[in-house]
């Protein structure tokens, strides 16, 4: 009897340290209390997500541009209707979970030009009293609703996509062309890099003294060698997430469509097109590989196929913009995972001919495998795409999207290069009403379990 208690003390001590010893970054996007139908999310569904999750970020807050001040973006939902107060109430069911509440995340669009929505985000860097300004109000906030700190999902300009093929094929020949070109929004980069620096070193100093956590999420299509110095950031930041996906949408190149969430390069796109770059970049400039933090999208980009795009549905291919809005999430270009595995035919479906279901591929390009050597499947590195190829009425779809295998792919190799964990981004758009298997929270829990 007493063995029996000895051996269960040191089973469960070690599941609490293993738990305790790498994150898992839970996105919660508050948007997704709009949701219709059975994507509404209301904050009952988190509870069973929360015993997988070591921290709860809480998106997102903005900056109001008349007084560089931190805002509730949704006042209604996240104050008037007590949603923050909520939210980082969890902790107490929840003991050794940490919410933090992030400014950013692309959702904020106060800025005045419509072309230039992230204004504000530079201009709050350029000096010292408005970066106090701001870091002062972002504390109240935090403290007022007892957040646990406060993470930066920084909006700064996007690279512009290099790549434009267009393919323009006929009965007489086929040509593909490609036209790079880049061109930067900020022809300030090199001082906002420095603003940026001194900004998060005077975060820490005011967060010092109340054990505030202070984090950043570099937001995908950012470059990460223009605006972040990892060295200089590093002894500031408790952890940065690396938004590790949207290296295609539907919004940025409508025209072509690829693999979205690569982790590793594949033949003949850019090198820095893929999640392991942007690791090795932020581990070769000096930040701890205990303080990168792999993110992984729960969501799929669509695109409509069309008779251009070819038969075999292999990217990349060309195409006609965003795929048709989901029922859910009703916004073209994008489904959450139980949108898609709903619309992914079943071997009896397969049989009958997929009556207009998707056909799922999990990556057959077997390339590169010398550099995965601690998984003997090297067949689903680059991501999961499923299709549809148009027929009559119906259109056709093109759909890259992260499923439990490859999500846990990604956590296997956040553990070989013994980074501080993985991010799930977001929470909302993974199955949380369990509608594809039965499980709740697919991808949450196959990364949870890896690591
Ligand atoms: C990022 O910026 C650096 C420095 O300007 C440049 O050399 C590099 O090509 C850029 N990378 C991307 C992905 O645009």
């Amino acid at each position: 009897m007493t063995t029996m208690r000895v051996v269960l003390f040191f089973i469960l001590a070690y599941a609490y340290y293993a738990k305790a010893d790498s994150k898992v970054v839970c996105y919660y996007d508050s948007r997704a209390n709009h949701r219709n139908g059975q994507g509404k999310f209301d904050i009952n569904f988190l509870e069973p997500a929360l015993q997988f999750c070591s921290h709860l970020v809480y998106g997102y807050a903005g900056i109001n541009p008349a007084n560089n001040k931190i805002q509730p973006l949704d006042e209604k939902l996240d104050v008037n209707q007590n949603n923050y107060r909520q939210i980082s109430d969890l902790k107490r069911r929840f003991p050794g979970l940490r919410v933090l509440l992030s400014v950013g995340g692309g959702r904020d669009t106060s800025g005045t030009e419509v072309k230039d929505r992230n204004m504000p985000y530079r201009t709050v860097i350029e000096t010292v009293d408005s970066r106090l300004t701001f870091i002062n109000s972002a504390k109240d906030l935090v403290k007022n609703y007892a957040f646990d700190g406060l993470d930066l999902a920084w909006e700064f300009p996007e690279n512009k996509p290099k790549k434009i093929r267009s393919k323009i094929s006929g009965w007489w020949h086929s040509v593909t062309t490609t036209v790079a070109g880049e061109y930067v929004l900020d022809d300030k980069t090199e001082a906002h890099k420095e603003q940026f620096t001194a900004f998060v070193r005077e975060f820490r100093n005011s967060f010092r003294h109340d054990g505030l956590l202070l984090t950043l999420t570099v937001l995908p299509n950012v470059n990460s060698s223009v605006y972040y110095d990892p060295h200089q950031l590093a002894p500031h930041l408790d952890y940065v997430v690396l938004e590790n996906f949207d290296v295609y949408t539907p919004e940025r190149n409508p025209k072509e469509a690829d693999y979205t969430a690569p982790l590793y390069e594949l033949i003949d796109r850019k090198n820095y097109e893929n999640g392991d770059f942007q690791v090795r970049y932020w581990l070769q400039n000096g930040m701890p590989n205990n303080k990168i933090i792999y993110g992984i999208p729960t969501f799929a980009r669509t695109w409509k196929m069309t008779d251009d795009s070819g038969l075999t549905g292999v990217p990349p291919l060309p195409i006609d913009g965003p795929g048709e809005a989901g029922p859910y999430t009703g916004q073209p270009g994008l489904l959450s995972y139980n949108e898609v595995c709903t619309k992914i035919a079943t071997p009896t479906e397969v049989k009958a001919g997929y009556l207009g279901k998707l056909r799922k591929v999990n990556d057959p390009t077997k390339r590169f495998e010398e550099y995965w050597n601690t998984d003997s499947d090297v067949t689903k590195r680059f991501g999961t795409y499923a299709f549809r190829l148009p027929k009559g009425d119906t259109p056709g779809l093109w759909v890259s999207f992260e499923d439990a295998e490859t999500a846990g792919q990604k956590a296997s190799y956040a553990m070989a290069k013994g980074l501080g964990g993985v991010a799930i981004v977001d929470v909302t758009l993974d199955d949380f009403r369990g509608l594809c298997t039965g499980d709740k929270y697919p991808i949450l829990r196959s990364v949870r379990y890896r690591l």
